[in-house]
């Protein structure tokens, strides 16, 4: 900017110790046109600086889930997404305003801060409204800390049959050998100073819903007010002679053994160590390494005897404020079916950890009847040989797909199309398409197959969502004086 930043623009107003605050210089006004964004360093701090509306704001630029650069993400309006797993900041507040994430930015403020997180309330004395959550995964844990964020001031009881607090799953098909001390989500303070009860190794066997109950494995029976349940989903285990020995385990888990048989389950996937694989037909196939993907089951039995509806498939059935059918009592997560937004509501169940995250969070505002729609736009990744597959969207039944770069040059956005619009897309080292994808698909705006088609590069392809608000108008001028390549390069843009 032009003119020294004010104190307040740059400086943290939570410090405590005035001295600590910084305030330099970081760049001229004309640095930075509307709708843009760009990094730049303060005290040897990384700061995402954006414009927005008019309006200059500086938060954290290194995204809370695993510390993606910001500034390679995609802004639109007071919203930037990031560009590796998708999660969302407001460029005003830091705040989170979606999954994978869970922590916020810094607002400019404690610049010294790597993360912070959203103010949260604990319990009030006198209060005896409890929730209880069923289940220490993605969903439970981030209804619990949107209760505590919107002031909820009853009991909170999170029961998991796990033997540890709620920890980043996703980890573990990534990192083999992962210390479960790392991969924890919060601390045992965190639950203790905002009142969140964990009750670990307790299984739920059933659910009374007249009498507003759960008995559990240890035969003690808790009383809720309101219920969330978010059991999840298991691996089916591949039923085959040999898988009941004694030195065999299932991991899905952070659990793992050093036998001589090691499993890694990742999500639905095996990984067995073996010798040979003996088909049906009595054909002998030599193997090191098994990979098995025969998927998931619901964790639901315990239901079976409830009054909450499940599906064919046993997974609950909740509406877009992710109640049941029985009042008071929710569901999120990879048990949940539910109506996704994006594809014109149709029931749909989606093993995703943001989506989990989401759900969690709009159970907790419909609880607190903050009646509010889930209407997050599915984001997954994985990461293959080294390498990470960015994904969202929901491409079941697509027809056509589009391809932008190459998959031989392992650099490729893969856009799905249905009824001539994107309804999906794939990305590696392509960022940040998928998230610009993901921005659009959330604003409710159609990409239609034309538009997908005509983008040829992928500068062209940023551009075109970033002015989505824009008829895009494509005009080949002067075609005579221009070579081939810049004909196919030249776009330009009128206002609708
Ligand atoms: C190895 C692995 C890798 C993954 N990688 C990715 C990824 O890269 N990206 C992505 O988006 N998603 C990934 N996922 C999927 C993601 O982890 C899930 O979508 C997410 O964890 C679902 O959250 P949830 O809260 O619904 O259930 P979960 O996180 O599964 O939590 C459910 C909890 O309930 C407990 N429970 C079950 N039954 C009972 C009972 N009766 N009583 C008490 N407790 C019970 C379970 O033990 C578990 O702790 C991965 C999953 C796995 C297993
Ligand atoms: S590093 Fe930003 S969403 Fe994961």
């Amino acid at each position: 900017m032009s003119t020294k930043p004010s104190r307040g623009e740059l400086t943290d107003s939570d410090s405590e110790n005035p001295s600590e605050e910084l305030t330099e210089v970081v760049c001229l006004e004309s640095d930075l046109q509307d709708g843009q964004m760009m990094e730049v360093e303060v005290g040897h701090h990384g700061v995402l600086l954006t414009r927005s509306g008019g309006k200059y704001s500086a938060i954290g630029n290194q995204c809370t889930h695993y510390g993606a650069p910001l500034s390679k993400g995609f802004i639109s309006g007071n919203r930037v997404r990031c560009p590796w797993h998708g999660s969302c900041f407001n460029v005003h507040t830091g705040d989170l305003e979606e999954y994978p994430g869970i922590d916020c930015l810094p607002c400019h403020k404690t610049l010294r801060q790597e993360k912070r997180i959203k103010r949260m309330g604990t319990a009030v004395p006198g209060v005896t409204h409890t929730v209880l959550l069923l289940g220490g995964g993605a969903a439970s844990l981030s209804c619990a800390e949107t209760l505590r964020q919107e002031n909820f001031g009853g009991r909170i009881i999170m029961v998991t049959r796990e033997d540890l607090l709620p920890y980043d799953k996703t980890r573990l098909s990534k990192v083999m050998n992962v210390e479960s001390d790392s991969i924890l989500m919060r601390r045992m303070e965190f639950f203790h100073q905002y009142d969140i009860e964990v009750w670990l190794r307790k299984e739920a066997l059933s659910v009374d819903t007249d009498k507003k109950t759960v008995t559990f494995d240890d035969g003690s029976v808790q009383s809720y007010d309101q219920l969330l349940i978010s059991t999840g989903c298991r691996a089916k285990g591949l039923d085959v002679p040999g898988m009941n020995l004694g030195n065999i385990k299932m991991l899905e888990t952070n659990e793992k053994k050093n036998t001589n048989t090691e499993f890694f389950l990742s999500h639905s996937v095996l990984f067995l160590k073996v010798k040979e694989v003996v088909l049906k037909s009595g054909k002998v196939i030599p193997a090191e390494v098994l990979i098995v993907g025969i998927g998931t089951m619901p964790n639901s039995e315990y239901l079976k005897d409830s009054k909450i509806q499940m599906t064919s498939k046993n997974f609950v059935k909740v509406d877009k404020y992710m109640h049941t059918n029985v009042p008071d009592v929710f569901c999120g997560g990879d048990l949940a079916m539910f109506p996704l937004a994006i594809a014109k509501n149709r029931m749909i169940n989606i093993g995703h950890w943001q989506m989990a995250q989401a759900q969690g969070r709009i159970v907790a505002l419909n609880m607190l009847n903050k009646t509010t729609e889930l209407n997050s736009v599915p984001f997954y990744w994985t990461v293959l040989v080294g390498k990470t597959i960015r994904y969202t969207g929901y491409g079941e039944g697509y027809t056509e797909l589009v391809i932008k770069g190459q998959f031989e040059d392992r650099k490729f956005l893969a856009l799905y199309i249905k009824d001539e619009e994107v309804i999906a897309a794939a990305g590696l080292n392509f960022d940040p398409a998928v998230s610009a994808v993901a921005e659009r698909l959330a604003t409710g705006k159609v990409i239609t197959k034309d538009e997908a088609q005509y983008v040829k590069s992928f500068s062209l392809f940023y551009t075109l969502f970033l002015y989505s608000h824009l008829l895009i108008i494509l005009v080949k001028l002067n075609l005579n004086n221009m070579t081939p390549e810049r004909q196919c390069r030249e776009i330009y843009f009128c206002e609708k």
